[in-house]
């Protein structure tokens, strides 16, 4: 008999800890013996903490469970798995929100052990390792080529053309930096991922090494992530204690060595550039591009950069084939995204599907509609700088392209929703607001243009001369898109200007009748 008591912090915000020493305690005075896995969570969170145990048949779920159902939970057999009790869901495969998704990357999420090498490699762990000591450098890097996997932390580059130049570069020391500053609202991918399978992270980091000729790897971790970087680090002690990070890794003679560094809670150190100068110790200003890191990077050195979730879905395309992956998506948007549904939804988590999905299927046939039951007015896809998405353009297709023709961003796949109460005008200054406390300062347009920004929609909501400082901050707008030195300020306009052109009325500008 084993338990499964998720240890990410969605469950813990909600008493998993407890939970799991009260099961302990109870199985105890029964004199039922166990065990207990805390597993990663499986991203279902209204249901957190979401208790799971092992039967013949597969794990059977019960959730969302408090200290005081324990006691209930054994007398109603929740020992043997029965599932009369109300807080039963059944067998944990069978969930509809779990069954219907196309889960690659999060495929051992919520399932395994994410501290334990042997359960990983239970679980196809480490086979894309294996496969790529046996390949050439140029052989991997052809296979994430041929994937189409693009860059998940929002700017969808081709992750194999990033490799293949650091690759290209010779240099006596390259470095892997992992990119988990995961600063976008609404986003917790990259922390479930290194809370709940953090060793496939790191697979995906010690294959681009092998790769690209880098021995040293970085894990770039905001400080906000406590229980992730507790996890990261027992995940690199357990993998360099069975030979998969080191010196010879695997007998193999490649060397590859990874740290973990902890962030200062700055949103623009998410920045690439900005991120590098904070590792090499200073201050998060953003660097002028070129040149690209890929060639000076950190230490002035060839240095490739991803974020979590491109790493990590680099172990699955290496030990299926590039072409496994390749076969989900539509157009040039390749694979699967671990979307995150949040905000006002009635059930928000965690959903990978191919792109393609919608963001109406996502909202009602997954998210279950608002989780205040009103009628939902606006999307805000793809973080902070993404686009407020009003109805009608809940039936595009989620690929990079189609976002990008309506102005919007998949960003890195956060979804945030609010309901008809919502003010967009408010929402908009907001987004002009955090940009001003974020700004790094380097560019004019951001630094001065945010804080103008805050003061004109300020403007326009006091209907002080409001038509003329709509056209005012239309100008501003154009001005950061074309003039900050990085997506910063260069972004923050896709919200504020698609919350003045789908929700002109919450700005008080009148809307023609189109009866
Ligand atoms: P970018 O388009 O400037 O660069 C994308 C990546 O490709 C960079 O790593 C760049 O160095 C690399 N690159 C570009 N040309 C290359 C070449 N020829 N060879 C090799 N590498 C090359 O975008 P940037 O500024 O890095 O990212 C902006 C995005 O970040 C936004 O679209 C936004 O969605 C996202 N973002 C994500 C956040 C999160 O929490 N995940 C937070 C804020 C923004
Ligand atoms: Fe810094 Fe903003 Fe300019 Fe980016 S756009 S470099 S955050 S001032």
């Amino acid at each position: 008999l084993t338990f499964y008591v998720p240890r990410d912090s969605a469950a813990l915000a909600v008493g998993a800890e407890r939970v799991a020493e009260r099961i302990a305690q109870e199985a105890a005075i029964r004199g039922v013996s166990f065990g207990m896995v805390r597993n990663g969570s499986r991203g279902l969170f209204w249901l957190e903490p979401m208790v799971e145990v092992s039967t013949p048949a597969g794990r059977v779920a019960y959730g969302p469970v408090t200290i005081d159902d324990v006691a209930d939970l054994f007398d109603a057999g929740f020992a043997e798995g029965a599932q009369t009790h109300p807080l039963s869901l059944g067998l944990t495969d069978e969930i509809p929100y779990l069954k219907k998704q196309e889960r690659l990357t999060f495929a051992r999420m919520g399932i395994t052990d994410p501290v334990s090498v042997a359960d990983y490699e239970a679980h196809e762990g480490y086979a894309g390792l294996r496969r790529a000591l046996g390949l050439k450098p140029e052989e991997v890097v052809q296979q994430v080529l041929d994937s189409g996997l693009r860059g998940r932390g929002g700017a969808a580059f081709p992750a194999g053309i990033k490799w293949k130049t650091v690759m290209a570069t010779p240099a006596a020391q390259k470095y892997i930096v992992c990119n988990a500053d995961e600063g976008d609202s609404g986003t917790f991918s990259d922390r479930m991922t290194m809370e709940g399978d953090p060793l496939m992270l790191v697979e995906g980091m010690t294959i681009a090494g092998i790769a690209t000729g880098a021995t040293k790897g970085y894990v770039y971790i905001r400080s906000e992530y406590p229980h992730a970087i507790a996890t990261m680090n027992e995940a690199i002690r357990a993998a360099e204690a069975a030979g998969f990070l080191g010196d010879n890794i695997l007998g193999s003679g490649q060397t590859f060595w990874l740290e973990v560094r902890k962030g200062a809670g700055s949103y623009v150190c998410g920045e690439e550039t900005a991120l590098l100068e904070s590792l090499e110790g200073k201050r998060g200003i953003v660097r002028a591009k070129p040149p690209l890191p890929a060639i000076t990077g950190l230490f002035g050195q060839p240095t490739l950069i991803n974020n979590v979730i491109t790493f990590a879905s680099v172990p699955l395309i290496l030990a299926r084939g590039a072409a496994y992956y390749r076969d989900f998506g539509v157009g040039r948007s390749r694979g699967t995204l671990p979307m995150q549904l949040a905000g006002n939804i009635k059930h928000g988590g965690l959903v990978e599907k191919a792109f393609g999905v919608t963001l109406r299927e996502l909202l009602y046939d997954y998210g279950g509609g608002s989780a205040s039951g009103r009628p939902i007015k606006a999307v805000q896809v793809g973080g902070p700088l993404g686009a407020y998405l009003p109805e009608s353009q809940w039936d595009l297709p989620l690929d990079y392209e189609a976002y990008a023709a309506v102005g919007g961003t998949v960003g890195h796949g956060g979804i945030v929703v609010h309901d008809d109460t919502a003010d967009l005008s408010r929402l908009a200054r907001y987004a002009m607001e955090f940009c001003a406390i974020e700004s790094c300062g380097k560019c004019t347009p951001c630094r001065i243009g945010s804080t103008r920004g805050v003061e004109v929609i300020d403007k326009i909501r006091a209907d002080n001369k409001r038509v003329e400082h709509v056209i005012l901050l239309r100008d501003l707008c154009n001005t950061m898109v074309h003039g900050s030195l990085c997506a910063m300020g260069g972004m923050t306009p896709f919200p504020v200007l698609s919350a003045l052109d789908h929700f002109p009325q919450d700005f008080g500008l009148v809307v023609p009748d189109r009866k």
